[in-house]
């Protein structure tokens, strides 16, 4: 008789491989599913790893050709590398993905190669990669397909000259015109990195802002700042298609409420639309499982729960489509499978944008709060009157905290300067917490820190910010 497992996890990324590993860690027997012949899913092989990556030399790069003179740096002249930069990359995804098969080993996870399908109740059969199928007995399935990039009708991703996030990350040589579908996350980041080395960046948004989810003081700053970095923005704009010519693409677009057509000429498209959820051939039928119009697998306890001893996680299911969620997500159904609680407060999971300045934000913004009704208090503090940002001449952006008016309690905080996507964290385990802005207001931090500026922000919701 087959031996049978407390979880089998369909799917290695964020989501699923930190529930084999709490799952393992709580001594279950456990195996994950794995089709793309790595771990770490979308996010180490060809999202927030990568990325960052080249977000980061891309930032090194600009900074040497465009600040360091100004520090009193003399450089030679500095050239690009792209082979190498694409190599370093690659360096730090292929450390970052083993390390995630060494963490299995370490927690007696057995990875399982192959592509993952539901056959019912307690069963799940791999397509094996070596050849072959096997049909893994189980108490528990959890479901951690993650999502995949949305698509334009009438607009093929080749990924070579039209691509996703897959080819944006890999690109040959810098496209001398890039047009970017898309002012989200993926449209900002992968719009900086290009244009950093060099690119001419067009980035056309359906809204008439860029960032949606963002606060909307934010997203207006954001944009000021992304312009003046070069980036052009057709905002209220949708695409209507792409001619491919010999040497170059045709973009057609026009105003989203319908208008004159207008078309610019581009070396590379990227399409940034949005992701949709990852469930094809995945059986989720077999055990009553179903997906909402959206393609977002339906939970029936409001959380993780898809159907008797089947769960689903991360990207797939509710919830912001981020790698700190999906984590949080797969612990929290490892401990409940595991007859422990397990809860996510998807209000409390931050957002970054790591472009230069970064975004993030956690909790309610502005919009949201009146939309709702709440009364709130706002602090908001410049980074321009924060010494150490003076010191460092990147004074760009703000902090913002919002506050229930007659309880203090901090509902929100919205930032965009150097260094926010670690500041971020501070508030969010505040709000963990329960916190008052006051209780951010009277605790100690170190001068001179950026995070001084968290602080004055937070004084600012009493009305007693003192260094403005
Ligand atoms: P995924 O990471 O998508 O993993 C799912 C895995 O399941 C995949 O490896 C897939 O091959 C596998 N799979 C699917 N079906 C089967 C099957 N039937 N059998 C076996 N295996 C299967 N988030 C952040 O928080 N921070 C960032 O900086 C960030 N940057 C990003 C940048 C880009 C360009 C992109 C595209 C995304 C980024 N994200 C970021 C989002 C993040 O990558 C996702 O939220 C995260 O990867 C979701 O994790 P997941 O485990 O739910 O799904
Ligand atoms: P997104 O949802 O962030 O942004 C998509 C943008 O495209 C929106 O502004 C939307 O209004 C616009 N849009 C939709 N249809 C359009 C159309 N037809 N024409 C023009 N614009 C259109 O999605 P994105 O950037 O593709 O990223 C996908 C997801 O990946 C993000 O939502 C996020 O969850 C994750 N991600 C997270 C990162 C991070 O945490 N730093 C980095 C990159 C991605």
């Amino acid at each position: 008789m087959a031996e049978t497992y407390d979880v089998v996890i369909i799917g290695g990324g964020p989501g699923g491989y930190n529930c084999a590993i709490r799952a393992g860690q709580l001594g279950l027997k456990v195996a994950c599913i794995e089709t793309r012949g790595k771990l770490g899913g979308t996010c180490l092989n060809v999202g927030c790893i990568p990325s960052k990556a080249l977000l980061h030399a891309s930032h090194l790069f600009h900074s040497a050709q465009n600040e360091f003179a100004a520090l009193g740096i003399k450089t030679g002249k500095v050239e690009l590398d792209l082979p190498q930069m694409m190599a370093q990359k690659e360096e730090a995804v292929e450390g970052l993905t083993k390390g995630i098969e060494f963490l299995f080993k370490k927690n007696k996870v057995e990875y399982v190669k192959g592509r993952g399908k539901i056959l019912g109740k307690g069963k799940v059969e791999v397509a094996l990669a070596d050849g072959g199928t096997r049909v893994l007995e189980t108490k528990n399935i959890v479901i951690a397909t993650g999502s995949e990039p949305a698509s334009l009708p009438g607009i093929e991703i080749d990924e070579e000259r039209i691509v996703s996030n897959v080819g944006a990350l890999s690109l040959k040589s810098v496209p001398k015109k890039l047009v970017l579908i898309g002012a989200g996350v993926i449209g900002l980041e992968m719009g900086s990195v290009w244009a950093r080395l060099g690119s001419e960046v067009t980035v056309v948004e359906y809204l008439d802002r860029i960032l949606p989810p963002a606060d909307a003081e934010v997203a207006k700053e954001a944009e000021k700042t992304f312009k003046k970095q070069g980036l052009t923005f057709k905002l209220g704009t949708k695409v209507t298609g792409i001619e491919k010519q010999k040497t170059k693409l045709k973009v057609s677009m026009e105003p989203a409420k319908g208008g004159v057509v207008e078309t610019l000429d581009a070396d590379i498209v990227i399409v940034a639309i949005g992701r949709k959820p990852y469930t094809e051939g995945l059986g989720l039928e077999s055990v009553g499982g179903r997906t909402d119009k959206r393609g977002v697998v339906e939970v029936v306890d409001g959380h993780f729960k898809v159907a008797d001893g089947v769960w689903a996680v991360g990207d797939c299911i509710h919830g912001p489509m981020l790698a700190h969620k999906a984590e949080d997500d797969g612990t929290a159904v490892a401990e409940l499978i595991a007859g422990k609680a397990g809860h996510v407060d998807y209000n409390l999971v931050p957002s970054v944008v790591y472009t230069n300045p970064e975004i993030a934000w956690v909790g309610k913004n502005e919009e949201e709060l009146k939309a709702a009704g709440v009364e709130y208090v706002k602090g908001k503090f410049p980074f321009m009157a924060n010494s150490r940002a003076r010191t460092n001449h990147e004074t760009v952006g703000f902090v913002k905290i919002l506050a229930e008016k007659g309880t203090d309690k901090i509902l929100g905080a919205h930032m965009i300067g150097v260094g926010v996507g670690e500041m971020i964290a501070e508030v969010v385990l505040a709000m963990e917490f329960g916190a008052a802005s006051e209780d951010i207001a009277r605790t100690s931090h170190a001068h001179p820190t950026l995070s001084e500026a968290v602080r004055q922000a937070a004084m600012g919701v009493e009305g007693w910010t003192m260094q403005m």
